[in-house]
């Protein structure tokens, strides 16, 4: 049985802020019924600051207890301060909660940044892009960045994802991040065993990788790749289905595509997207 925090039980108990808010400027949602839980968030903004946010939420006592205390955070806040909002915060301003429910903190951050993401529309890409490099979050039940990850490897030697663990704590609860971590370690922890290929060759590998480990992987989530071009170590492919439209489009050509090829054919190359 978890242990929660007294402000998780009062949070579920007597929650705060439920309903919705007819005229919201801003509507986000998060989760799905069919994994057990779902959270749809709004918003109401005047100027730049939140002046009212309501929830509803069908799921686990963490998950109205992470809802109903992300409204608080929310009341009274600017739009930027929101926006950087993350998900240890909310569990944080919980008292903590189990590493098995870390995920009801960071479907709260997904709910605030889908209702984000819809306030700022187009301009939502532009304020993603101010995001100091490497600062990306990877591992949201932990908050830990991209860039932990990499001095992690780097400065304390880790070289497998447990060894990223120990040090970070990153992935230890959903495991949601798994993929992405291994994907970092591939990039950075050297691997001297490839072989040299000739350049036919390698286009032959890249292709071969493509068709047979990433396509597949991206169908599971209904998006897939196709080989655009190749020169050199510059590999251009194009993103189809749920991939193209997807909000991690970057993170998965970076975290996924590009680690896979250089993880499988060579260190150097570098993936670029055509539209
Ligand atoms: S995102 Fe849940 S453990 Fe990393």
């Amino acid at each position: 049985m978890w242990e929660y925090s007294d402000k998780v039980k009062e949070h579920f108990t007597n929650p705060k802020n439920v309903g919705s808010i007819e005229n919201a400027d801003a509507v986000g949602q998060a989760g799905a019924l069919s994994c057990g839980d779902k959270l749809k968030l709004y918003l109401k903004i005047d100027g730049n600051k939140i002046t009212d946010a309501k929830f509803q939420t069908f799921g686990c006592g963490s998950a109205v207890a992470a809802s109903s205390v992300l409204t608080e955070m929310l009341i009274g806040k600017t739009l930027d301060e929101a926006r950087k909002i993350t998900n240890k915060q909310i569990a944080d301003e919980l008292d903590g909660l189990p590493p098995e429910k870390m995920h009801c903190s960071v479907m709260g951050r997904e709910a605030l940044e889908d209702a984000l993401k819809n306030y700022y529309q187009e301009d939502w890409e532009d304020l993603e892009d101010d995001v100091e490099e490497g600062s990306m979050i990877i591992c949201h039940c932990f908050g830990v960045s991209e860039k932990q990850i990499i001095d992690a490897i780097l400065n304390n030697g880790a070289k497998t994802f447990d060894d990223i663990s120990k040090i970070t704590s990153a992935g230890l609860a959903c495991g949601r991040c798994r993929e992405n971590i291994k994907a970092i370690i591939s990039r950075y922890v050297k691997n001297d065993e490839k072989k040299t290929l000739t350049p036919v060759q390698k286009i032959i590998k890249i292709n071969n990788v493509i068709e047979t480990v990433i396509s597949p992987e991206l169908q599971k989530d209904f998006g897939d790749i196709e080989l655009v071009n190749v020169d050199n170590n510059n590999v251009y492919v194009k993103l189809k289905g749920h991939c193209s439209q997807c909000a991690n489009a970057k993170l998965t050509l970076k975290n996924f595509v590009e680690t896979k090829l250089k993880e499988l054919v060579d260190d150097d190359i570098v993936v670029f997207e055509e539209k």
